[in-house]
Order: structure tokens, then C-alpha cells, then sequence
């Protein structure tokens, strides 16, 4: 589905502040896998999820999808493959301020021109699932850390995308929505999709949900 083949990836590469967050990384993600992606912060987790998701570019060697390599086409190109097919849920949200809950849900559909009573109905539908639809209509920034997380992961589930990758999605949620987003995640192997989460969190590496589970340490990618 997405694969990165020799991918390293440099911060300010060429400057005394030059670091390398991701060495050689090689990662085949499988139609249909869930992979758990751990290591210790600053290990490169973060880098590795953007660059699958072609939210940046590798430095050196390439990312495809399905595959074909795309880390070197135009960012319209890029943004185009990202709202149609993958779902992104950022460490720290990023959801759009001045914006309520379920306006931030809608927004990946607008490109795709459903109808909008169906745009309504399934973003509607995701934060009832979630259990935030009580807040669906609070501003974004107002929302409490937990609730801005499962407001990220409904608006990442909006347009039902094949691949969903999700950095560190249940660091602000409590036990039991810990437990109703790894049987989210069944539901969504169940359907065929493919999933790469990075996690700290020892409930998620222990639900049993993943297939995989791989193992960052300072940019170097080996299986746990
Ligand atoms: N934009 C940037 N400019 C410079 N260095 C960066 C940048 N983004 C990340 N880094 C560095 O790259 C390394 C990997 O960062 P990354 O955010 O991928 O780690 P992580 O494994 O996600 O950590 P955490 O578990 O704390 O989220 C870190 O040392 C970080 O300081
Ligand atoms: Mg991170």
C-alpha cells in the first residue's frame, strides 16, 4: 500500500544543526495490516508517520504508493492522494480554530462534493461514534485534550480512507476510550483497511490488534 524504500530524512540538512531523524528506513505497509509503530520520543515516530502520509519528503530514497513512487511529485498531487485515501490523526490534532467540532469533521469531505446531508449524516455519525457528538458543535480549541483527539480520529475516518496512520492516538484518552478506539480499529481491519499507529501506549501494544510491531531507536527501524 505505502512502502519506503531507503528513506532517510535530515533536518536542517547541511547546517550545524543538521539532524537525522529517520536513517535507511525500509517499511512495506500490507492492504489490510494493522502495524504498531514504537520507540522513545524523539526516536523519529512522528517523521516516519509524516513521510507515509506524504506530509513530507524524505531527504534521500523514495515513498510509493501502491506502488508508485510519489515523494517527488507536485504537493497538489500529493494533497490529492492524501484526502482521498489516507487519514491522518496528528499528535497533537491539529484541528482548525474558530471552527466547531463538526465543522473540523466535515472539512476533508468539501473536495469529494458528496451530498451534503450524507457529509452531515456521517460526520455526524463519527463523533456519535467517538462519543463526542454532545460536542459537536463546541469550537475546536475549547474542546479538552481528550475530545480534540477523537475529534482528530473522526475527521480522519471522514473520508472512509484505505490507510489510516494515526501518531500516538489514544496519549489523551482515558481506559475505556482507550478500549472503544482499539475495537474501532477491528472494525476497520475487519474492512480491509490498512493501519499504522505509533504508540507508547501499552494498552494498544497489548489488544492484540496489530500484526506488527516495530521498533524505532534513533531513526533506525528494526521489529520489536
Ligand atoms: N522540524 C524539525 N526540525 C528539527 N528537528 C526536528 C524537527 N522535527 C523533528 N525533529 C527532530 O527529529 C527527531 C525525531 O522527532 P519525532 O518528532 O519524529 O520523534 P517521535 O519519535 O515522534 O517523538 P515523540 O515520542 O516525543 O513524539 C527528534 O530528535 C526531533 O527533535
Ligand atoms: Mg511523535
Amino acid at each position: 500500500m505505502i512502502t519506503l524504500a531507503g528513506v532517510s530524512k535530515a533536518f536542517h540538512p547541511g547546517t550545524p544543526a543538521e539532524h537525522w531523524a529517520l536513517r535507511d528506513v525500509d517499511l512495506a505497509l500490507e492492504p489490510g495490516q494493522v502495524t504498531v509503530l514504537t520507540g522513545p520520543s524523539g526516536a523519529g515516530k512522528t517523521t516516519l508517520l509524516l513521510l507515509a502520509g506524504c506530509l513530507a519528503r524524505p531527504t534521500s530514497g523514495r515513498v510509493l504508493f501502491r506502488g508508485e513512487p510519489i515523494s517527488h511529485l507536485g504537493e497538489r498531487f500529493l494533497a490529492e492522494t492524501r484526502n482521498r485515501h489516507i487519514g491522518f490523526v496528528f499528535q497533537q490534532f491539529n484541528l482548525l480554530p474558530g471552527r466547531s467540532a463538526l465543522q473540523n469533521v466535515l472539512l476533508p469531505a468539501v473536495p469529494l462534493g458528496t451530498p451534503w446531508r450524507a457529509r452531515l449524516d456521517r460526520a455526524q455519525g463519527l463523533l456519535e461514534t467517538l462519543q463526542v457528538g454532545h460536542r459537536a458543535h463546541a469550537e475546536a480549541s475549547r474542546l479538552s485534550s481528550g475530545e480534540q483527539q477523537r475529534v482528530a480520529i473522526a475527521r480522519a475516518l471522514m473520508n472512509d480512507p484505505e490507510i489510516l496512520l494515526a501518531d500516538e492516538p489514544t496519549a489523551n484518552l482515558d481506559a475505556a476510550a482507550a478500549e472503544r478506539f482499539v475495537d474501532l480499529l477491528a472494525r476497520l481491519h475487519t474492512r480491509g483497511r490498512t493501519l499504522l499507529l505509533s504508540s507508547h501506549d501499552p494498552r494498544l501494544v497489548a489488544s492484540g490488534v496489530a500484526h506488527r510491531t516495530l521498533r524505532l531507536a534513533d531513526g533506525r527501524l528494526e521489529e520489536a
